[in-house]
């Protein structure tokens, strides 16, 4: 376990991220030293990871390296240079619908990546290792709420396979080095600062650019969409319990059907969406809900964020952040 609360050393990977950069951001502001590592890779406008990354190059006791996870030396070099207390690992190839088309990337970044980190982890004698998986792991399950001890052998797509295979090397160096590792389904995480892959994003734009927006399984889809700075809640919370092993769910509790959703973005934008309906994509999943018993007894976590606050503060963000009127 850490020494004390605030003076730890923690190395957030992804921190010029979406999820890394709250977390970084929130951890910095307790008085933590943060040593962020990031690829800033193009997979959406590096210009949005590089504008959160200034931010947190503002403080003092954030540290920045640029460098790829599969870059065994680069991991090296950071953990020499630093006595690192704890790591939060968040960097990965995200996305479930591009996984379709560049597998190789998951491979890489989720898997040799991520191995690499969690062998250096144990190298460095570093105890504690929180890391991000995702709710696509619960694949094809049809039982609602999704809860941690469902069965999760039948990923719908390689994205949510990698997650899986996270889970499974992180039990592996629990199970043989004694490494503290808590991993965190995320279920649709969104707000300020937000992916531009992700939907929220994709529509608030088309809708101001007049655009026609792709509406999935002809809008009959539910989504556990979960406010950004709920999800910093449990990441801070695993890291200050460091449970030997868990995995934990981190989603609202509260799934939201895509026409509301969509109802939503049009009421704070003013502005009316021109759907086009599709079929269910390959690779997406109808519902997601998470069964959050488990991390509300032994994280103490609570999302307090509804979506209409939520989704009013993204709509805000955006239109201050590209100065839209
Ligand atoms: N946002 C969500 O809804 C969601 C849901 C479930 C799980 N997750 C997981 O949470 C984590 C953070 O997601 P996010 O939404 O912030 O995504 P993100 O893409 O905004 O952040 C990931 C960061 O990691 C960096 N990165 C990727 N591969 C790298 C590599 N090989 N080496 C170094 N840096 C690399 C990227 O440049 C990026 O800045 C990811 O592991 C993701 O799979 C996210």
């Amino acid at each position: 376990m850490p020494q004390s609360q605030n003076n730890k050393t923690i190395l957030v990977t992804g921190s010029a991220g979406f999820i890394g950069f709250h977390t970084t951001l929130a951890l910095l502001k307790q008085g933590h030293t943060v040593i962020g590592l990031d690829n800033l890779n193009p997979y959406y406008d590096p210009s949005l990871k590089k504008a959160r990354n200034k931010i947190l190059k503002k403080y003092p006791n954030y540290h920045f390296y640029q460098g790829d996870l599969i870059d065994l030396p680069f991991i090296k070099k950071v953990l020499v240079k630093h006595k690192i207390d704890q790591i939060c690992h968040l960097a990965a190839q995200a996305g479930v619908r591009y996984s379709l088309t560049h597998p190789h990337s998951y491979i890489q970044s989720n898997l040799v990546g991520f191995t690499h980190l969690l062998d250096e982890t144990k190298n460095h004698k570093i105890k504690d290792f929180i890391y991000a998986s995702s709710s696509s792991v619960y694949g094809q399950n049809e039982k609602l709420p999704f809860a941690v001890n469902d069965p999760v052998d039948r990923p719908a797509s390689l994205y949510a396979a990698s997650k899986k295979a996270n889970e499974l090397i992180a039990y592996t160096y629990h199970h043989l080095y004694g490494l503290n590792c808590t991993g965190l389904r995320f279920f649709t995480v969104y707000g300020p600062y937000g992916r531009p892959d992700m939907a929220l994003f994709l529509f608030t734009q088309a809708i101001l650019a007049d655009q026609t927006i792709k509406v999935f399984n002809h809008g009959k889809m539910q989504r556990d969409f979960t406010y950004i700075d709920d999800i910093v809640a449990g990441i801070l919370a695993s890291l200050d319990r460091a449970y030997p092993y868990e995995i934990f769910n981190l989603g609202n509790h509260q799934p939201v059907e895509l026409e509301y959703f969509i109802e939503l973005i049009e009421k704070n934008l003013g502005k009316k969406a021109k759907k086009e309906f599709l079929p269910l994509q390959a690779g997406d999943v109808r519902a997601t809900y998470a069964d959050i018993t488990s991390s509300q007894q032994k994280l103490n976590w609570q999302p307090t964020t509804a979506i209409e606050t939520g989704v009013a503060k993204f709509i805000k963000w955006y239109k201050e952040y590209y100065k839209i009127k």
